[in-house]
């Protein structure tokens, strides 16, 4: 197969990158290395076979056109290249937009006048439900959780976007699922909770289980923003790209439709719950700051993941404290990646 994957520098990328690769499938990996840290992931890649790299801006409409014209051949799409942090689509809006949901529409638009019939999944975010005002939340052992809500967010939840993280990559969404219906591109939403595992370059500002390991093997400061009782419930990425090739295998019925990926109410970690994880392996308190609420900051989101279990056969196979053990041996023994990557908190 030949898979085109955007964003294929990054964390989830490279390591659908590799994947594929190591099946003995073509690769295209289409970023622009905005990440920092990302140009080792695909300096990574490049030992493992021979990934084609294309250098483009997803916001370079006629760039996008162009390439996507040249690999109109191609198997399958990935579109995961995008701007991901909360924090800095507050700082920069406009940016954030004509990444997320421009740079969105350019790959729809560049699939759809190449006449490509290659499946396109997207990765959209939990953040497309908002903060879910109406929905109780409770306070049980240093966590919080829902009052009423024991199998998680449906994807029957209304839509509501918050922050322009939020409200850009849920626009980008919609278009996914219009672009099915109106022109039977076959696209596949997956609206993503946490995800963590390897080569995730992790910062205070996104990324928070890697970064909370990154940083105290580091010896960097760490900030906890709110009360750190916030919880998710985490996916470790080798699960998300069985997602992915579900979603890609699942037939004709699954096109248009988004579904819920995350770890389900199984693996909810708080920030707490981790810092005594890392607590326990270091075998050391860890030094903490904490500072205000960010903006659009969940106290719970939990998926539920009901609809991928039943229509694409998937669940989680790692457990949570079986991910963060693969994730703090792994930081461990690859500290020299992150010294200069891991940005310092001020
Ligand atoms: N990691 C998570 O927990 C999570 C959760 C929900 C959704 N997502 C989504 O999954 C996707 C991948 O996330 P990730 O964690 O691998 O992030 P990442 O930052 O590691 O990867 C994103 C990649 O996109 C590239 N990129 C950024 N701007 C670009 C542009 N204008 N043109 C081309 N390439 C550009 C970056 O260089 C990077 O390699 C993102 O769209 C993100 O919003 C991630």
């Amino acid at each position: 197969m030949k898979v085109i994957i955007t964003g294929g520098a990054g964390f989830i990328g490279c390591n659908a990158a590799s994947r594929y690769l190591q099946q003995g499938h073509q690769v295209i990996i289409v970023d622009n290395l905005a990440r920092e840290g990302v140009q080792k992931n695909l300096e990574w890649l490049r030992t493992q076979g021979a990934p084609a790299f294309e250098r483009l801006d997803v916001r370079d409409r006629a760039g996008a056109e162009i390439l996507f014209r040249r690999h109109a051949d191609a198997d399958r799409v990935l579109h995961l290249a995008g701007q991901v942090a909360v924090t800095t689509s507050v700082v920069s809006p406009r940016e954030d937009f004509e990444i997320n949901a421009l740079g969105a529409l350019n790959i729809l638009e560049a699939m759809r006048l190449a006449g490509m019939q290659a499946p396109v999944i997207y990765s959209s975010t939990n953040k497309v439900y908002g903060e879910m005002t109406d929905q109780g939340i409770v306070e049980r052992n240093q966590r919080y959780a829902y009052k009423d809500l024991p199998a998680g967010v449906s994807e029957e939840r209304n839509l509501d976007f918050h922050s322009p993280y939020g409200c850009s990559k849920g626009c980008a969404d919609q278009y996914f699922i219009d672009y099915h219906r109106i022109y039977g591109l076959r696209t596949l939403v997956m609206r993503q909770s946490c995800i963590y595992g390897y080569r995730q370059f992790g910062a205070e500002d996104q990324g928070w289980v890697a970064w909370f390991m990154i940083a105290s093997q580091l010896g960097r400061p760490i900030t906890i923003y709110g009360d750190g009782k916030q919880v998710r419930d985490i996916l470790f990425v080798d699960d998300l790209l069985d997602a992915y090739d579900a979603g890609f295998e699942g037939g004709d019925t699954v096109w248009g439709r988004a579904y819920n990926i995350g770890g389900g109410p199984s693996n909810v970690v708080s920030l707490l719950d981790l810092l005594a994880y890392i607590e326990s392996r270091q075998n050391r308190e860890l030094p903490r700051a904490y500072a205000d609420w960010r903006p659009g900051d969940q106290k719970v989101f939990v998926s539920d993941i009901h609809r991928a279990r039943t229509e694409l056969g998937w669940a989680p196979k790692t457990s949570s404290s079986q991910g963060l053990g693969l994730l703090f041996d792994w930081v461990s023994a690859n500290k020299e990646l992150f010294i200069e990557a891991a940005p310092i908190a001020v």
